[in-house]
């Protein structure tokens, strides 16, 4: 039986077979949606129906559905993760929705993350961005000290901390109008150059991951501030100017 408060909606979904060939939006209808079902239970049931009507289903990513993995990835009603603040698409409920809204879905949008089909796309540029630095060199034999034995300034603890909530789920580069990768990079290297462990490869690290940052395409960033809005792990401008400073000082030691 529909329940008073199941949602009925339509859907504008961005459908897409491969890089090459342009993408279109289509139609469709959703009922008896509950307010309780998430965002991604939605597009399950849309599925659902898709499959049992012999038509290809929409591609999306996710994995965990609790906001910690960083794989959905949708633009929703012109919104990176939708219409909520610091939350991921999996963290967004059909509750934010009226019955009869119609809602548009889209992938992200950015060179360096071409869509791969429908909704998902290739963000192994993060990956090839990581790979160049994001990374501490350390002993692996058993002979490790214990990371609790080295004291660390509360504030630097607390920052580096924030700066590893990011969950590289590419929101900021999707909202940037440059599609910039800056806030991305800039937590990963500010993370790890706060701590005593990080500052041995630290000037390496700026100076690599900030060249594989450009490599990849990402665009400039022009201060906006788009992505710090949009972020769902709130992750701080500040890491920009931080990341700013690292590179210039390891640019400027690199010539000496
Ligand atoms: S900085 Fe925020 S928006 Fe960008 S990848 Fe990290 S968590 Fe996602
Ligand atoms: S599916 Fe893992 S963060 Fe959304």
């Amino acid at each position: 039986m529909t329940s008073n408060r199941s949602l009925s909606l339509k859907l504008k979904i961005w459908r897409q077979k491969n890089s090459q060939e342009p993408g279109r939006f289509e139609g469709y209808r959703v009922e008896d949606i509950s307010p309780e079902s998430s965002f991604l239970e939605m597009l399950d049931i849309l599925n659902d129906q898709l499959i049992r009507q012999n038509k290809s289903s929409v591609a999306f990513d996710h994995d965990c559905r609790e906001g910690i993995c960083g794989m959905c990835s949708l633009y929703i009603n012109g919104q990176a993760h939708g219409p909520d603040q610091l939350v991921t698409t999996c963290q967004l409920y059909m509750r934010r929705f009226k019955n009869g809204d119609t809602i548009y879905i889209e992938p992200w949008r950015s060179r360096a993350f071409p869509v791969i089909k429908d909704l998902v796309v290739d963000r192994s540029a993060f990956d090839r961005v990581i790979a160049s630095g994001g990374f501490v060199s350390v002993n692996t034999s058993g002979n490790t000290i214990d990371g609790n034995a080295l004291p660390i300034p509360k504030e630097d603890a607390d920052k580096a901390f924030d700066a590893a909530a990011c969950i590289g789920c590419g929101a900021c580069v999707a909202t940037c109008k440059n599609a910039s990768a800056m806030l991305f990079v800039s937590a990963k290297i500010s993370q790890l150059a706060l701590l005593p462990q990080g500052k041995v490869e630290a000037k390496r690290r700026a100076l690599a991951m900030v060249r594989q940052m450009d490599e990849e395409g990402f665009g400039n960033c022009s201060n906006t501030g788009a992505c710090e809005v949009e972020c769902p792990k709130g992750i701080s401008l500040e890491n920009i100017a931080q990341m700013n400073r690292e590179y210039l000082s390891a640019s400027i030691q690199n010539e000496d």
